[in-house]
């Protein structure tokens, strides 16, 4: 199916539906889906952003809690298997997708991923994508072609799901060919594997980890985090108020622990909020300079550290331009394709664009120049990225060595990322991939594709 621009109701209609016109139950959560589906693709602006992550804000407010997690399931699992909708869409929509449709791409798409990944009857998902797009003035003349292509669908759902290849279909071209040229075809299809499972919630705790293993129903990570059984509403989990954990994946918190940080240490966070990283910075008693151009992301990095019971110094700022005292350690998390955070958000594969790569290895090259020029002689620097791409990672530390004769690397050892030999490289750097510690089942498996290197500035 060819993608629609945005001419549906993504682009300019109402912010917060459901319609006042139809009552129908689970109607609004439908609506709401499609809304953000729309939005996501027309705009680029992450899914979380523009549904709301569930605090009433975005697509999603005025939903109840079942009907917003319904929403929420339905547009995530639209992204997630985006590719083998559309391609199934297509088989059905025998003259493509009719121009000047309103929000019908939308609301098929929404309506698909029910019939095909949800446990929702089919003539429910049916009968509310048909009232969905009577509703919307598009797409209402196409109401009998919504209803005669999703039966198609619906009795075709074995075979779409029994054809249906995790990285031919559901990973964009660009990052398929990536990752095969990359990492082989073998990784690359263990990679687009792991993608297809929602991951359950990581928590770094700040002591006690096996008690709060058994209290929140989880296990220990060989590398210390706690891995949730499923996937819960986390503010209403023990100890969240308490202040005794935060959400981060088991991959993310490895990079802050390999400065080392300790009581009387200052540390400078160059790209800091919502601030995992910082955070254990603190824990570990070190003195945090949190530094991030978004004032918007630093008031989350304030309220988790108010929570957490957690003190930083909290600077807005461009990190090229900040200026201080060399520090004794500094850690940049830099900005990137976030290519390595597909499994936890689907959507990401979809709004990046391999043109974004050459902007952000400038600005991570550039950061890193900065880092190394703000840090003590002797000190340590740590680099990461949520980033499959090796132009973020592997390549960006071996450029840096080519450049810049004060930076020298020191490799990690696998004692300090729980054991995990698989995810060390050649030169002692972290490279986790999604496919990475396969646990018991799918949903307890994988790790965020991270890379980091622990450099020195020389002596
Ligand atoms: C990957 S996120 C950091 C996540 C954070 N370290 C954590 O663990 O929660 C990257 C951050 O870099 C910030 N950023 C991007 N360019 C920046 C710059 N030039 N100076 C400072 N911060 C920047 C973004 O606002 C964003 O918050």
């Amino acid at each position: 199916m060819r993608p629609n621009r945005p001419n549906g109701f993504g682009a300019r209609g109402p912010k917060n539906s459901p319609p006042a016109q139809d009552a129908t139950p689970g109607l609004a959560a439908r609506l709401a889906a499609a809304h953000a589906i729309a939005d996501v693709l027309s705009s680029a602006h992450p899914l979380e952003e523009r549904a709301g992550a569930g605090d009433g804000e975005g697509r999603y407010a005025g939903l109840e809690a079942r009907e917003r997690a319904l929403a929420r399931s339905i547009a995530t699992v639209s992204f997630r298997r985006l590719g083998t909708i559309r391609k199934a869409l297509g088989r059905f929509l025998e003259k493509g997708l009719p121009r000047r449709a309103g929000a019908l791409e939308w609301i098929l798409i929404a309506a698909a991923a029910q019939l095909l990944f949800l446990d929702v009857p089919d003539h429910a998902a049916v009968d509310l994508a048909v009232r969905a797009a009577r509703l919307d003035p598009g797409a209402a003349p196409f109401a009998s072609l919504v209803n005669a292509v999703l039966r198609n669908l619906a009795r075709a759902r074995e075979e779409v799901l029994s054809a249906a290849d995790p990285l031919d279909d559901d990973t964009p071209h660009w990052l398929a060919q990536r990752w095969r040229a990359n990492y082989g075809e073998a990784t690359a299809r263990q990679i687009a594997r792991a993608h297809r499972d929602e991951p359950t919630l990581d928590l770094s705790v700040k002591s006690d980890a096996e008690g709060w293993a058994r209290r929140l129903g989880g296990v220990v990570l060989p590398t210390g985090s706690v891995r949730l059984e499923s996937h819960v509403a986390i503010a209403e989990l023990d100890g969240y108020a308490a202040g005794e954990w935060w959400v981060q994946d088991a991959a993310a918190a490895l990079p802050a622990r390999l400065l080392g940080a300790g009581a009387g240490l200052r540390v400078v966070d160059f790209c800091a909020a919502p601030g995992g990283k910082s955070a254990e910075l603190a824990l570990a008693g070190a003195s945090v300079t949190a530094v991030d151009r978004s004032a918007e992301r630093l008031k989350r990095l304030a309220a988790n550290f108010e929570r957490l019971r957690l003190e930083a110094d909290i600077v807005v700022s461009n990190a090229l331009s900040f200026e201080g005292a060399p520090f004794d350690a500094a850690l940049i998390d830099a900005p990137c394709l976030a290519t390595g955070t597909i499994r936890r958000h689907p959507d990401v594969a979809w709004i990046k664009r391999q043109g974004d790569l050459p902007a952000l290895v400038e600005l991570q090259s550039r950061l890193l120049d900065k880092a190394v020029a703000l840090t003590k002689p002797g000190g340590t620097i740590v680099y990461c990225a949520c980033s499959l791409e090796p132009e973020e990672g592997e390549g960006q530390i071996a450029a840096l060595m080519r450049r810049n004769p004060d930076a020298r690397r020191i490799p990690i050892v696998r004692e300090e990322i729980g054991g995990l030999s698989e995810c060390l490289n050649a030169a002692g750097e972290l490279r986790t991939l999604p496919c990475h510690l396969q646990g018991p089942t799918p949903r307890l498996s994988g790790l965020d594709g991270f890379f980091a290197a622990r450099l020195q500035r020389r002596p």
